[in-house]
């Protein structure tokens, strides 16, 4: 027969979805519609496995019984769309199905109609076949939609879905309102680049797409809504990696009044809420908290993951006056020396060491380079990668006693400038976590979260040579600290606090100024004057004379906790139609180009990439 002819589907609703028969529905006539998974022909048999987003179900067409439809499932191929009417049977459960909820029963099809075909498919999506599947991430993005029809990305747009649910309805029971606010927006600070729409109505002036609603959200405190809370996306035109896409969902929230406690106690219930709905899992509450200085002398990260251990140790005083030229140098300019101890490693060959110093030290860290002490597991002598004239072994031996090292164990040693060298330590520490499988990325945990609080405020830039909010400059100062903020910014500490799970940030917030002379302070010393002040941010500032009430907030990184629940590795697996490294989205090929009359009606003149040195000049 030929099935490109129009079908009428004469057979109706479907009586059920291909997830749902069971062997109590035996002798029953139901109808089925989905998508053929995979087609075997057997002894004049025919079996399809029958496939829609509820599940598969097998269906038989059997020659003898009905020659017709069994004529027509001889065209099937992979993908068509087809509805069938037949009996529900009873079978028998091999092994190879057990996982199969729909395992105890087959359909003997009566008819069948071709509801569409498929060309043949650029790369494999059946559940059987799929898994060998290698086609490239492009071609995946290109036919995103065959790829959503995948089990494993299926699962996360479902995980996804009951995220918001839960999301939402713990929001909700605790008095929150869901607030949408302007993606047609202005300029917000949080430090990427802004994706920008111009205005046609308005020549030469743009929308900033909203890096996050901060200013909204702080606005409607003022506007007296208590509780706020937003599933919002927002965009950052910044270099994109694994877990930051250029459009990404954040969970907004704001609340008046607020103190840290209250942040901290009302994010850990959502959390708490996500992982009891969607993993049934009890997460141990309160999650433990770091402060920011600690974070990074003790795990070289604002973003510790505590799955394993292997903390830092600043060997800085075990190595003082050793007459190792190149740590004394360091030591006296202020640097640090700084080790972990490798469990397990210590009778590493040379090699080995020499190529992770080469490749990941040097070429990856960029660090001057790696120094290392092997305690053989034998229990001979210590063998130092720095030779015993140059550093001697007393005080080598002081470092293994300060940093605990025993037999068997590998210490590597980083020196350089401080704070820079302990976030390349950080930095070793993750490589030797992953390298040694101390790191399990698995769906079901552990589940290791973190507070880190109290971060600075202001972060120097060497390059501009001006302070810059380490959060965003609506931050609040700690109180007892404020009188620094004139005096020495660079020390002063933040009421803002971080969310981390497993080394990944997510989700970020502090406790905001609400005073409009103390944000006047903050944008002196971020040396936004009165003027570019009144620009960019009047409208706060103007807010703020009006009864503005103490608030704070946090913001969670909806994508980023989604790969987490999933065990994904990137942020493209938990988003529908993500972007790809160099920002693009292949299947609807954006972002193009647009014709000269939408240009002319944007005031728009476009000029060439070889152009843009004339600019930079200016
Ligand atoms: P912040 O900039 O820390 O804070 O963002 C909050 C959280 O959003 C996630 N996130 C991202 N996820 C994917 N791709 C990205 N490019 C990306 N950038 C950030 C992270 C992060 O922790 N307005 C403040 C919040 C506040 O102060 O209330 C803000 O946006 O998980």
């Amino acid at each position: 027969m030929s099935v490109s002819q129009f079908q009428i589907d004469s057979h109706g609703n479907r009586s059920h979805t291909c997830g749902e028969l069971r062997a109590e529905h035996a002798g029953q006539t139901v109808v089925l519609k989905g998508w053929v998974d995979t087609r075997r022909d057997l002894g004049g048999l025919i079996f399809v496995d029958l496939r829609d987003r509820y599940g598969i179900t097998q269906i038989v067409f059997n020659p003898e019984n009905h020659p017709d439809a069994t004529k027509i499932a001889e065209s099937l191929r992979f993908e068509f769309v087809i509805t069938v009417r037949g009996t529900v049977m009873q079978r028998e459960v091999a092994a190879k199905n057990a996982d199969l909820p729909t395992a105890s029963v087959e359909i003997a099809v009566e008819d069948i109609i071709i509801l569409n075909t498929s060309d043949p498919l650029p790369f494999m999506v059946s559940v059987h076949e799929g898994k060998q599947s290698n086609a490239s991430d492009d071609l995946r993005l290109k036919y995103r939609y065959l790829d959503l029809r995948r089990q494993e990305l299926k699962e996360n747009v479902l995980l996804r879905h009951r995220v918001y649910q839960a999301v939402r309805g713990f929001y909700d029971a605790e008095d929150f309102v869901e607030v949408e606010t302007p993606v047609l927006m202005k300029s917000t600070p949080e430090g990427a680049r802004d994706y920008l729409v111009p205005s046609r109505v308005h020549a030469g002036k743009f929308f900033a797409l909203p890096q996050s609603p901060q200013t909204y959200k702080q606005i409607l405190m003022v506007a007296g809504m208590d509780r706020y809370f937003q599933i919002v996306k927002c965009f950052r035109d910044e270099d994109l990696r694994a877990d930051r896409q250029p459009e990404f969902t954040q969970i907004d929230v704001e609340m008046t009044f607020a103190n840290e406690e209250m942040i901290y106690t009302t994010a850990e219930g959502m959390l708490a809420n996500i992982w009891r709905q969607v993993k049934g899992t009890e997460l141990d509450l309160p999650f433990p908290r770091m402060s920011y200085d600690d974070a990074v002398k003790k795990y070289g990260s604002d973003k510790p993951d505590l799955r394993f251990d292997m903390q830092l140790h600043d060997l800085s005083d075990a190595f003082n006056g050793c007459g190792f030229r190149v740590f004394d140098s360091v030591i006296n300019e202020g640097g640090a020396v700084v080790g972990i101890v490798v469990p397990g490693e210590g009778d590493s060959g040379r090699g080995k060491l020499d190529k992770l110093d080469k490749d990941f030290v040097r070429g990856r860290l960029g660090a001057g380079g790696l120094f290392h002490f092997r305690l053989p597991s034998d229990g001979s002598e210590v063998l130092s990668s720095v030779k015993s004239d140059v550093l001697p072994t007393s005080y080598v031996q002081k470092a293994i006693d300060a940093c605990g090292a025993n037999q068997g164990d590998l210490v590597l040693v980083l020196a350089g400038p401080a704070p820079k060298v302990f976030h390349q330590v950080g930095d070793l520490r993750l490589k030797m976590g992953r390298d040694l499988n101390l790191i399990s990325d698995s769906s079901d945990g552990p589940w290791k979260f973190l507070w880190v609080t109290d971060f600075p405020l202001l972060e120097y830039n060497e390059d501009e040579g001006r302070f810059f909010a380490m959060h965003h400059p609506f931050t609040s100062p700690h109180a007892e600290d404020m009188g620094m903020l004139g005096t020495d910014p660079g020390a002063v500490r933040a009421q803002a606090y971080d969310v981390v799970l497993n080394g990944s940030e997510i989700g970020g917030g502090s406790i905001r100024i609400h005073r409009a002379d103390v944000q006047r302070q903050m944008f002196d010393a971020l040396g936004i004057d009165e003027e570019e002040a009144q620009t960019r941010f009047g409208f706060l500032l103007d807010a703020f004379r009006f009864g503005a009430p103490p608030h704070g907030g946090i913001a969670f990184g909806l994508d980023r906790i989604v790969m987490l629940l999933a065990g994904a590795s990137s942020l493209r697996d938990v988003i529908v139609f993500p972007k790809t490294q160099s920002a693009q989205e292949p299947m609807v090929q954006s972002p193009d180009v647009v014709d000269a009359h939408q240009l002319r009606d944007l005031h728009i003149q476009l000029i060439t990439p070889d152009d843009h040195d004339d600019y930079d000049d200016e």
